[in-house]
């Protein structure tokens, strides 16, 4: 099956040979071709130029895309998108005064969605999560991961990665698996942690390594959560089953969470609101992706990542939802990059950089998805007509996608 897409104003993000990270002052520089068309067969892109390079126009399929902008997907690169139920009265509570740990202190946060989900069935919590993936595949994500963490036990652990590996089977964009046991130390364990981490390390990781259900291995380093002695015990162990490190550091408090990432060789480290210079410095020449969450940020009122700094020292910066019921209700990753220019001081080209090809890398998908390059899978996203892709971000509150097509086919949604 050949699809044409033909006089795209603008095709964003064409790499003939695409970088697989992208950091420092090259984020300035997004490859953009004008009056384009882009060549799909099957999965696959095939090819793009210039539409006065074009002259054979046979096609199975023929989308005339004037006056739109076509980009490579969204690839969203950390998400907690499958939980039960939602937490809208602690949104409320917040605006009444309480903080995000003072309401997570009174059993709230975390652990109210854990219980939540214990008492969810897997068939209902699968339906609710491919909702949102739906919700967010129509937004222009054409690639996500997603963590487990709201279970706390063996068995709502391994039930979440079940979710989402029946997600990956029913869905043609890549879903990628991060097991987060050491999300946060549940209430019958408060007095006794050390008996969460032995079921962490003796019991979750064994089995989600055993049952092949997750490719990354998460913990929520932080003060009131799990320390960096701890988190360094447990991606030890879950290295040990091949699972890679990918982990939350430096959300409220720096405390060394960068460092132990960066010793983990961890495909990224993320949150990154609280950054000390010693905390960049580290981050340079490294395997490690710096993953910046703005919308958690907007929506918990808490700093943003110093993207600025970060990237000015040399660094590259991959941007990310976040979604989850507690601190990032949103899965919307334009929002995400409108939010990186507005608040962070992105320029559109080192946001889009960083939500595409960075994304991609820190969820391990940059050599099929990303950029505009031929042999990649055709997950693009096809705008409305827009006067250029820096509309995006400055129109940030529209709704701006027209179409989306993941593996060359326009997405549907089945639910
Ligand atoms: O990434 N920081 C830790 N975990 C989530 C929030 C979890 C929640 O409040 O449910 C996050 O922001
Ligand atoms: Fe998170």
């Amino acid at each position: 099956m050949k699809t044409l897409i033909t006089n795209i104003r603008q095709l964003v993000q064409v790499r003939d040979k695409p970088p697989s990270t992208i950091a420092g002052k090259a984020m300035k520089i997004l490859p953009v071709i004008a009056d384009a068309f882009l060549h799909i067969e099957d999965d696959y892109i095939a090819g793009y130029g210039s539409m006065s390079d074009l002259t054979d126009y046979r096609a199975d399929r023929l989308i005339d895309a004037s006056g739109r902008v076509v980009l490579p997907a969204w690839c969203d690169s950390h998400t907690h998108i499958v939980y039960a139920g939602n937490r809208e009265q602690e949104f409320v509570d917040r605006i009444n005064g309480l903080s995000y740990e003072e309401i997570a202190a009174r059993g709230g946060g975390i652990l109210n969605s854990a219980k939540k989900l214990q008492e969810t069935s897997e068939d209902e919590l699968y339906r609710q999560s491919a909702a949102r993936l739906e919700e967010v595949i129509a937004m222009g994500t054409g690639a996500v991961e997603i963590k487990s963490g709201y279970g706390l036990d063996t068995d709502a652990e391994l039930k979440m990665l079940r979710v989402i590996r029946r997600l990956q089977q029913a869905y043609e964009l890549p879903v990628k698996a991060t097991f987060l046991g050491a999300h946060a130390i549940p209430y019958a364990y408060k007095n006794d942690r050390k008996a969460y981490l032995d079921i962490i390390m003796e019991e979750m990781i064994p089995a989600v390594g055993e049952q092949q259900l997750a490719s990354y291995i998460d913990v929520f380093c932080e003060q009131e959560y799990f320390t960096v002695e701890e988190a360094d015990s447990i991606l030890k162990a879950g290295r040990a089953f091949g699972l890679i490190p990918k982990i939350h550091v430096n959300q409220f408090h720096a405390i060394g969470g960068v460092q132990l990432g960066v010793k983990h060789h961890a495909r990224s480290v993320d949150h990154l609101e609280v950054m000390r210079d010693e905390d960049i410095e580290v981050l340079k020449n490294t395997v490690t992706m710096p993953v910046a969450l703005p919308s958690c940020s907007f929506f918990l009122g808490i700093p943003y990542s110093p993207a600025r700094k970060m990237i000015d020292s040399g660094l590259p910066l991959a941007l990310a939802t976040d979604y989850n019921p507690g601190s990032t209700p949103s899965g919307n990753m334009n929002f995400v990059v409108a939010t990186a220019c507005i608040k962070m001081g992105m320029t559109p080209e080192e946001a889009i950089n960083a939500a595409t090809v960075n994304g991609a890398y820190a969820m391990g998908v940059s050599d099929t998805h990303g950029s505009i390059s031929v042999g990649k899978k055709a997950n693009i996203t096809i705008t409305k007509k827009i006067p250029a892709y820096t509309y995006i971000p400055y129109a940030f509150g529209s709704q701006l996608i027209d179409s989306v097509l993941i593996n060359g086919k326009k997405f549907v949604g089945q639910q």
